[in-house]
């Protein structure tokens, strides 16, 4: 196991049962909240994509936390993708299946310029219904997906096989 990953995987809680039975939730604020480990992950996605990307996309609301501060360090923007009824300016929706439930994902007009290259970071991969409408979102605004990175990717629920193609990297997998 990478140090990295090991890291991370000390730094979660697995909490059953939530939000509903038969969900195993991976709650990774207590690795948010570790200043150390914060900064080795944030410092490791900015590292392994540099150059490579021109803005970062945050996918409401844990995506948010990691891709400010991946965009902080790498010096350049941060674009929200919000649920939806969020932003005033809706420039395309993508309604998609999550793992509990179901959501709409939005994008603001304006959020890229044509061929900007967009990385895409969020907490965690599940059955990937979240990353396949995320990038969707991205290219209907005119970006180019230059990658996707989450912490844990959950391997079991195969999310990874709905994202043919396109540069998937997870900090660790379970
Ligand atoms: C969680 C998680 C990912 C998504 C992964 O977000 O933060 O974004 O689920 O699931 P998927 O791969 O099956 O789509 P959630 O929608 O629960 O909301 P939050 O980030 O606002 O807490
Ligand atoms: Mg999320």
């Amino acid at each position: 196991v990478e140090p990295i990953a090991q890291m991370i995987a000390d730094r979660v809680v697995d909490v059953p049962d939530f939000p509903k039975p038969g969900i195993v939730f991976k709650d990774l604020t207590p690795l948010f909240a570790d200043g150390e480990a914060f900064r080795t992950v944030i410092d490791d996605i900015v590292a392994r994509y540099a150059g490579e990307f021109d803005a970062v996309v945050g996918i409401e609301a844990r995506g948010f936390v990691l891709a400010a501060a991946v965009a902080y360090a790498s010096g350049t923007g941060v674009v929200p993708i919000r649920k939806a009824g969020k932003l005033p300016r809706v420039a395309h929706a993508v309604s998609y299946a999550l793992e509990y439930g179901e959501a709409t994902l939005e994008v603001s007009e304006g959020a890229f310029k044509p061929g900007e290259r967009v990385l895409v970071v969020d907490d965690v991969l599940a059955t990937g219904g979240t990353a396949v409408a995320t990038l969707d979102l991205v290219e209907r605004a005119g970006g180019v997906v230059a990658g996707l990175v989450v912490l844990m990717e959950l391997g079991f629920l195969d999310g990874r096989s709905r994202l043919p193609g396109r540069e998937v990297h997870a900090l660790m997998t379970v």
